[in-house]
Formats: C-alpha cells, structure tokens, sequence
C-alpha cells in the first residue's frame, strides 16, 4: 500500500474523537499529558495512538531546516507542515507553533496570523511565546475563538536577547518574573501553558498555583504533562539538552542501514531477484 493510501486509510478509520481543547484543560491535576512534536504526516501517524497532543514546533528551524535558531521560521512554513501534521493524525489535539514575528507587534497582528493557521492547517490551537507583555494577546486571541497555549521560562524566539539557552529561574528576580508571566498568560486565558528549562521549584510552584495544565520541558515531573522534540527523543542529535532523554538511537541506526545499502550497491548484490521485475514468461 503507498504511503498516501495508508493515511488515507487511517483518516477512514478514525472512530476516537479529536482530543478537544476543553478535554486537554480538564486534564489538570489528572493523569499527565502526553505532547511531543511532530512536523511530517507520517510522523504524526506514528506518534499519534501514544500522544494527547502533537505540537508542530518552530524548533523544526533546527530538526527539518538546519537552521541556527527559530528566529528565521516563516508562518508559510508552520503552516505547510501543520497542514501536514493534521493529515497525519487523527485523535491528538495538534498545536501550531507561531513563529517569531507573526504576533508580537499587535494583538491584530497576532489575530491574523493565527486565524490563518487555523483555517489552513485544521489545527486546534496555537502556541505562543512570552509572559505578561503577551497576556493581552492571549485575551484576545482567546476571546475570538483561537485556544492559545502559552509558553514561559526558556523562550527559544528571544535568544538574542537571553543570549542562550540557559536555564532559567536561578536567580531571584528572574524566577519572580516568570513567576508571574506564567500567572498574567494563565490569567489571560490559556488553556494551557509550556514551561521551559527552569529550576525545578519554579516550575513545581507555578503547576501549583495555575488553573491550566502545565506541560513541562526541562521543568518538572510535577508538571501537568511532559513534551519533548522527537528527534532529541529518539537520538537523532549528538548534542542535546541536558533535559533531554534519549528513548532510541535513530542516527545510529539510520547510518547503520545507509552503510549496510552502500555496500550491497557497491557490491551488486542489491538490487537481488526478491526485488526486481521479470520479463513475463522468462526465468
Ligand atoms: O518548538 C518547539 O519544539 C517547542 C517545544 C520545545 C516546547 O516550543
């Protein structure tokens, strides 16, 4: 069966419901949220049975388009591969991550953006970074009927400002200020929240004192849920995070099959009969 005939077929036979929004937010304080990324169709086909939600990231800078940071993603392209994540999957609530510059200027400009993300993807919601200077932006989004999770602690789009990607939280002042972006972008209305690479406490603290479930990244097992970028999960980097935990070794194992295919090539031995077409009537 080709590859489009077997998603084709498991859109078909899709009979469990789409994880809602409202369904994700009553998960508070319930058994924890399963998310990782996603940013092909087949890889959403694969990962949705086991996830409750699959975020497309804009770290797809780093995993699809080798690109130094998420500065340069593009909403045309966190659209294409959210449109291609949707068509993947099938019970998984799929959130879109906005890309830096698609929402910052105005709670206008973010509205547009996300609304076409919404309409030309089918995702359910979006994602977005920063804590009380965006709570406005949550309301607003929010009020008009896009669900907006958000995202505080490490915020990957102001690396230039942060100046890495160290944790966060460590010093008194900053573990206050997140504190309370966490609160103002909860109070604002997300459904949901991402903690990033902070001091275990802090995250601890803020799962402890919102209303919506928290999913944590570096944060804390305390955390509502647990996200983490699949190919970190599935060992397709050398250097990781130290928050990262890998469950497979891809790259080895992809190099593995590549040279094992090499060396039949090189040999002849591959293409061998088993994979070949006869000439009807020939031996
Ligand atoms: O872009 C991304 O993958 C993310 C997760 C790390 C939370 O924002």
């Amino acid at each position: 069966m080709s590859t489009t005939a077997t998603l084709a077929a498991a859109a078909a036979t899709a009979s469990t419901p789409r994880t809602s929004v409202p369904a994700f937010r009553a998960r508070k304080r319930q058994e924890p949220l399963v998310m990782l990324t996603a940013y092909t169709a087949r890889m959403a086909e694969l990962l949705d049975p086991h996830c409750d939600a699959l975020l497309v990231g804009d770290s797809l800078a780093q995993t699809i388009y080798g690109l130094p940071s998420t500065v340069p993603v593009t909403l045309d392209m966190m659209i294409a591969h959210g449109a291609a994540v949707v068509r993947g999957s099938r019970r998984a609530l799929i959130v879109v991550d906005m890309p830096f510059g698609s929402y910052e200027e105005s709670p206008e400009q973010a509205f547009r953006s996300a609304a076409r993300v919404m309409k030309e993807t089918g995702a359910g919601a979006v994602k977005l970074e920063g804590g009380q200077s965006m709570a406005p932006t949550v309301a607003y989004l929010s009020a008009r009927g896009i669900p907006v999770m958000g995202h505080v602690g490490l915020t990957p789009q102001a690396v230039n400002i942060l100046g890495g990607y160290g944790a966060r939280g460590r010093g008194e002042a900053e573990y206050a200020r997140i504190a309370a972006d966490a609160a103002a972008v909860a109070d604002a209305g997300a459904f949901s929240l991402v903690i990033e690479g902070v001091v275990e406490p802090l995250a601890a603290s803020i799962t402890d004192a919102v209303a919506c479930p928290t999913i944590g990244i570096g944060a804390s097992a305390r955390c509502d849920g647990q996200v983490l970028v699949v190919d970190d999960m599935l060992g397709m980097f050398d250097r990781t995070a130290r928050f990262v935990k890998r469950y497979d070794d891809l790259a080895g194992r992809i190099q593995q099959a590549a040279q094992g295919y090499a060396t039949e090539v090189k040999a002849r031995t591959f293409p061998d009969s088993a994979h070949l077409y006869g000439v009807p009537g020939g031996a």
